[in-house]
């Protein structure tokens, strides 16, 4: 579907403006957030919606995150929130966290996938910010990748997946986070948490109880009702077969000792690529999750460059925004573990 001279321009007032325009016109724009880079859409136009889904080529069934860029754009979109809804918005919005709550008539089916809710976000990105105010429009925006693909973290990943597809992407640079927003279901007295990001668990917890969907850590059958239909896909996938293998560092080089061979990569933490038999990734810093979320999808796309055929990573903590990281390691891995622990240091 090459359609579009594609343009890739930087965030400065005139540009905002034009990307402002096509919104309105109801086109779809690649724009930057904190987290990742999202392909907008007018939320209250169906036909600008489907844009979103043809360029993507992404399952009817996935509904969309709409983005706001003030408290005052929340009540036509959402029916009753609760008020736990604003304890939370007034913590940690704008940034990377989305609410799933109940929609309101003004959603459509396109939008919600025919859900009784809506995800709800309002991104801490100025240059996000400043694109829904310049058409004063609640956006729709999934990340903006094909369906499929890692989320894009630069404006170079969206052109590679969006190029001719699409008419405009805003260059804001790298996306600080590099991993999708916190996803909960926000009920009366906790929240439920259906994809880990940026607004960790341990930050939520502050504000009250958190559940954890069986999704997040373990695989859901493709035929399952689930909280949140994107679980289901086998998404952050590059080509390469990945494996997620645990153990300590010196147990890693032999098994990929054992496992060397043409086109075999090594995702390890920095300062580890020294001694191991095969080419390395480094992935960011052990015990610093951070890192690694910003860096991992940008190297699973590299994965794809290098022509990688199987690709082995050490196992993250799980704790902070680790458990994030891990969260789309399994996803891009499609659940395959190996565990190294019998093995002597
Ligand atoms: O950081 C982000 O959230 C990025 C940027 C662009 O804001 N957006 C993003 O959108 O990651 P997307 O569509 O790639 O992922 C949204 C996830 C999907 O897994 C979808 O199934 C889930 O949120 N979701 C959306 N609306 C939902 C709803 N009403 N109920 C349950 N899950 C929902
Ligand atoms: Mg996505």
């Amino acid at each position: 579907m090459e359609k579009w001279k594609t343009q890739v321009l930087p965030p400065d007032d005139e540009n905002i403006r034009l990307a402002g325009e096509l919104l309105t016109q109801g086109e779809v724009v690649g724009f930057p957030t904190e987290t990742v880079y999202g392909l907008a859409a007018n939320a209250y136009n169906p036909d600008a919606v489907a844009k979103i889904f043809a360029a993507k080529g992404r399952p009817q069934d996935n509904p969309l995150i709409v983005h706001i860029a003030s408290m005052d754009m929340l009540p036509p979109l959402v029916d009753n929130p609760p008020a736990l809804a604003f304890k939370l918005a007034e913590k940690f919005w704008p940034g990377p966290m989305t609410m799933i709550l109940p929609r309101s008539e003004r959603i459509g089916d396109e939008v919600s996938a025919g859900l009784a809710t809506v995800g709800i976000r309002f991104p801490s990105s100025q240059s996000a910010q400043k694109m829904i105010r310049a058409c004063g429009l609640p956006l729709a925006a999934p990340s903006g990748n094909l369906s499929g693909h890692p989320s894009p973290t630069t404006a170079a990943h969206m052109l590679h997946d969006m190029d001719g597809r699409i008419p405009l992407i805003i260059d804001g640079g790298e996306c600080q986070v590099g991993l999708e927003s916190t996803v909960i279901q926000v009920k009366e007295d906790r929240v439920r948490l259906l994809r880990p990001g940026g607004i960790t668990v341990e930050m939520l917890e502050e504000i009250c109880p958190v559940e954890i969907d069986d999704g997040v850590l373990h695989a859901v059958d493709a035929n399952a009702k689930v909280a949140s239909p994107g679980m289901k896909y086998r998404h952050y996938a590059p080509i390469a077969e990945v494996t997620i293998v645990e153990g300590s560092l010196a147990a890693f080089r032999k098994y990929m000792e054992s496992v060397a061979g043409d086109g075999v990569y090594a995702m390890v933490f920095d300062g580890e690529e020294d001694g191991m038999p095969v080419s390395t990734l480094a992935f960011g810093q052990m015990g610093q999750p951070e890192t690694q979320a910003h860096r991992l999808f940008d190297l699973l796309r590299q994965c794809d460059d290098l022509g990688a055929k199987k690709v082995f990573v050490r196992s993250p903590d799980q704790h902070g925004i680790g458990l994030a990281v891990y969260n789309r390691l399994l996803r891009a891995a499609a659940f395959r573990i190996v565990k190294l622990d019998g093995l002597s240091e």
